[in-house]
């Protein structure tokens, strides 16, 4: 495989490039513009690795792209680049349909033209985009987990943004032959994930001794997924996925936000005690999210059955991996949350 990764400074791309080097793949090029969540930092384990390579650009500059695939003789696109937090994309909503809506377009363009200059790839070719079980929109306590079939009913301003890309890729497919496949994956976590998302934020905002934010009552359940378990899943989908379908990835563990939050306190209150009591005094409620989605919930069952992927790891053990990383990361909290972070926690809690 030799593979363009895009957004491969973020969370999810830094642990799916790891994963690719580990498991043989022949060259990584990664296109990321390093927004305030793309991090270098991210890539210093692969970075001496002469497979891999780094590039600064955005997935809006389809020249760029046409040029990195031709030049590198790509044959395969993980589109992972997008502007990714569902609190920002209610604050300003124009940057996410850039991004995730035209830059999706961008990159479909990119690959159709490198195909046209390069028949020969024709049957070899294959566009991953990876999407989010937020297109699916929000769950009763007891319908059933959202699975391919599921009608779309996005949200947010981010999910609606990340269902058009979706339906930009499956166009892209039936109308031009494209080799595309989209995965929809519910919430991850673990190491390098930006502290704007609740378990990084919760476990950051506690080391500081600061409030624990938990949105409304704290009882909205979201489907957890260790992140390199993850990354296993889109790597299996390239290998394995059939062009022009989707597959819904998720974690098996549903919980609610104040569970969660909970967990990380006694975990932290096991590991970093405070001089005195526990982490969980410093939850907070605060307003909630609006159009806050009650619940999601994934039925991995086709990934399963069709292409032999499954989670490893459970809620347990994942979220003590990550608890003990951003323990032991402590340079690496304190160089992302410098600056323009600092403003956006101001805004977004005040
Ligand atoms: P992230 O915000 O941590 O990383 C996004 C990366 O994309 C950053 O490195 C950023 O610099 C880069 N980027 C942004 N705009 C770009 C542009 N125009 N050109 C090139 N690079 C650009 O996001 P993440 O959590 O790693 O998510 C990665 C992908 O997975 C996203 O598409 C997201 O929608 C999807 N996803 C995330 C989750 C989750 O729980 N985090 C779950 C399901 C799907
Ligand atoms: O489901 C997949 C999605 O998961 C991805 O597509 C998104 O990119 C990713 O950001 C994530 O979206 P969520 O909105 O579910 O994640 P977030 O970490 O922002 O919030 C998780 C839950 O915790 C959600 O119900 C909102 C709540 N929350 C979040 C923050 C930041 C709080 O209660 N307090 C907070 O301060």
């Amino acid at each position: 495989m030799r593979i363009l990764v895009t957004g491969g400074a973020g969370f999810i791309g830094a642990n799916f490039v790891a994963h690719l080097l580990a498991h043989g793949a022949e060259r990584v090029v990664v296109l990321d513009a390093l927004t305030y969540a793309g991090n270098l930092q991210n890539l210093i384990p692969v970075q001496a690795d002469p497979r891999f390579r780094f590039v600064k650009g955005s997935i809006l500059d389809r020249t760029l792209v046409e040029n990195l695939l031709a030049d590198e003789k790509l044959d395969t696109v993980a589109n992972l680049a997008a502007e990714s937090h569902v609190d920002r994309s209610i604050r300003g909503p124009e940057a996410f349909v850039e991004t995730n809506v035209t830059g999706t377009l961008r990159m479909l363009e990119a690959s159709r033209a490198h195909l046209e200059a390069h028949p020969e790839l024709r049957g070899r070719f294959r566009y991953l985009q990876v999407s989010t079980d937020e297109v699916f929109g929000s769950l009763k306590p007891d319908d059933p987990k959202f699975r391919e079939t599921t009608p779309y009913a996005p949200n947010s301003p981010y999910a609606a943004s990340k269902a058009a890309a979706d339906h930009l890729v499956r166009a892209w497919h039936e109308t031009y032959g494209l080799t595309t496949m989209i995965s929809n994956c519910s919430n991850n976590y673990g190491p390098y994930q930006f502290p704007e998302k609740l378990i990084p934020l919760v476990i950051h905002n506690a080391l500081s001794g600061k409030p624990l934010p938990i949105y409304g009552d704290g009882q909205q359940v979201r489907d957890w997924l260790f992140v390199e378990d993850h990354a296993a899943a889109l790597a299996t989908i390239l290998e394995r996925g059939k062009a022009g379908e989707t597959y819904a990835v998720g974690g098996n563990s549903e919980r609610t936000n104040l569970d969660v939050v909970g967990t990380i306190c006694d975990l932290l209150d096991q590991h970093r005690p405070r001089n005195a009591g526990s982490y969980r005094e410093q939850i907070a409620f605060v307003t909630d999210r609006p159009g806050h989605d009650r619940r999601y919930a994934i039925d991995a069952s086709r990934i399963a059955r069709e292409l032999g992927w499954a989670p490893s790891r459970s809620f347990a053990e994942g979220i003590e991996r990550t608890v003990l990383w951003y323990l032991d990361h402590g340079d690496w909290i304190r160089d992302v949350t410098s600056g323009a972070y600092r403003d956006w926690v101001a805004e977004q809690y005040a």
